[in-house]
């Protein structure tokens, strides 16, 4: 398990590439089940995530392989329907296996993926919607047990736009018997993306409106190729780590379009950005003023996954600002660790006031997890001296080289 070395105090500058997106990628390995025959995913990201899910569909009967960022899953003979406990332990995302497995062999069972450090996050809502399609759930505390003799269409209406749900309620739609009203859907970008991955394969999904979405089930999927987006988070870690350290930065390859509630904020804070297609520049060098008031949202708002990087920005602006997070109940478990460097930081409820600091202290760290991990890495890059941050493999969760990306922007950093 390695730690990360990093000598901050200086401003990042350069350019750097996007990698592509995780939360793109991974339902679309997952909806690969769906299709008997080969699924082909360009610029995959290679991290710690994608491999533990191709892991899983390995176990599950999938022939996979990787050539640089292309990975090709031939799911023609799915032999189990039993999900591995250790894989669907240590991956929450392991629940998007739900909606595939039902559509294609009619069972599933696995462990409850379970709470993580970020919240107890519960899969009422994905249980809830797939059983008006059908199917029985066997309920027990620590495995979910589901079949059904025929997925079939329903009106869903979910009380919350969750993600996951509504990547799940899409993928057991498209072979179901009849045409699923899925409203109050989550409109998120990986949405679009499963949606049009699905569609190439022959799915007929349509949007109504802002939130919702019909699906009319069809008889079988055939093989399809998709180029993954571009990682919205990444792309936001690496702008927030600019504004930190007062650097100027060009973002290739950047979903521009997808992240207008964190460019909304950069601008606020004094940075000046201009998007050109898939180029972003960001001028960083006087964007030290704080946040009068923000909090995480869906999409389009500003996401909870993006929260942990902008407090650890924050602790440096040049005044007070107040950050909450509405999705995840637990999602401050880096503010100790960001104390230790100096940051003042006073947590009330869900709510984070942030007294920018005039530095930061470089310091010895741990990540606990993936987003956390990240806003450390910040937070070290802007603080004075070397830092060292333990828990690495973490951050190589969701970042396929966070070293090597940042090295592109100047910044002095390694795994040790
Ligand atoms: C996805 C993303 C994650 C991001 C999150 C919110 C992936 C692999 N992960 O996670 O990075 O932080 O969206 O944008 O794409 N909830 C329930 N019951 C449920 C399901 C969810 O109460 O059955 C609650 C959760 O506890 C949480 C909120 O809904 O408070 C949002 O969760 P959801 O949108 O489902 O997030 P994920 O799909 O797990």
């Amino acid at each position: 398990m390695g730690s990360l070395s990093i000598k901050g105090g200086r401003p990042l500058n350069g350019e750097v590439n996007i990698q592509g997106s995780k939360n793109g990628a991974l339902p679309l390995l997952t909806a690969s089940l769906l299709i008997s025959g080969k699924t082909v995913l360009h610029n995959c990201p290679r991290i710690k995530d994608i491999d533990a899910m191709a892991q899983l569909l390995k176990t599950l009967g999938c022939e996979i392989t990787f050539e640089k960022n292309t990975i090709t899953i031939d799911a023609t003979q799915i032999c189990d329907t039993h999900c591995p406990q250790k894989q669907v332990q240590a991956m929450r995302s392991s629940i998007m296996l739900l909606g595939p497995l039902l559509g294609r062999c009619q069972s599933v069972r696995m462990n409850r993926p379970g709470g993580c450090v970020i919240g107890e996050r519960p899969t009422d809502l994905h249980e809830a919607a797939l059983q008006k399609m059908n199917v029985r759930f066997e309920t027990a505390p620590d495995t979910i047990t589901a079949y059904t003799e025929k997925l079939k269409g329903a009106d869903i209406y979910l009380t919350f736009p969750s993600v996951g749900a509504t990547e799940n309620v899409i993928m057991a739609a498209v072979l179901a018997e009849g045409v699923t009203h899925l409203k109050n859907a989550a409109r998120e970008p990986e949405i679009e993306l499963l949606c049009e991955f699905l569609k190439r394969a022959g799915a007929k999904i349509r949007r109504i409106g802002e939130n919702e979405l019909e699906i009319r089930g069809v008889k079988c999927l055939h093989e399809v190729s998709m180029k993954v987006m571009p990682d919205r988070i990444v792309a936001g870690t690496y702008l927030l780590a600019a504004v930190a350290t007062k650097g100027q930065v060009v973002l290739r390859n950047a979903p521009c379009r997808q992240m207008d509630s964190l460019i909304g904020l950069l601008r606020q804070m004094g940075a000046g950005v201009l998007a050109d297609h898939d180029i972003l520049y960001m001028d960083a060098e006087s964007a030290y003023l704080p946040v009068e008031y923000v909090q995480t949202q869906v999409y389009p708002g500003f996401p909870t996954d993006l929260q942990s990087m902008l407090l650890a920005t924050l602790t440096v602006a040049r005044g007070e600002s107040v950050l909450e997070e509405t999705i995840f109940e637990d999602r401050f478990k880096v503010v100790p660790e960001l104390r230790n460097m100096g940051a003042d930081i006073r947590e009330e409820g869900r709510r984070a006031y942030i007294k920018g600091v005039s530095f930061l202290r470089a310091t010895h760290l741990t990540a606990y997890e993936l987003r956390g991990g990240a806003a450390l890495v910040i937070a070290a890059l802007a603080a004075r001296g070397e830092s060292t941050i333990d828990g690495a493999h973490f951050i190589e969760r969701g970042y396929e080289n966070i070293c090597r990306d940042l090295q592109c922007l100047n910044a002095e950093i390694c795994l040790q």
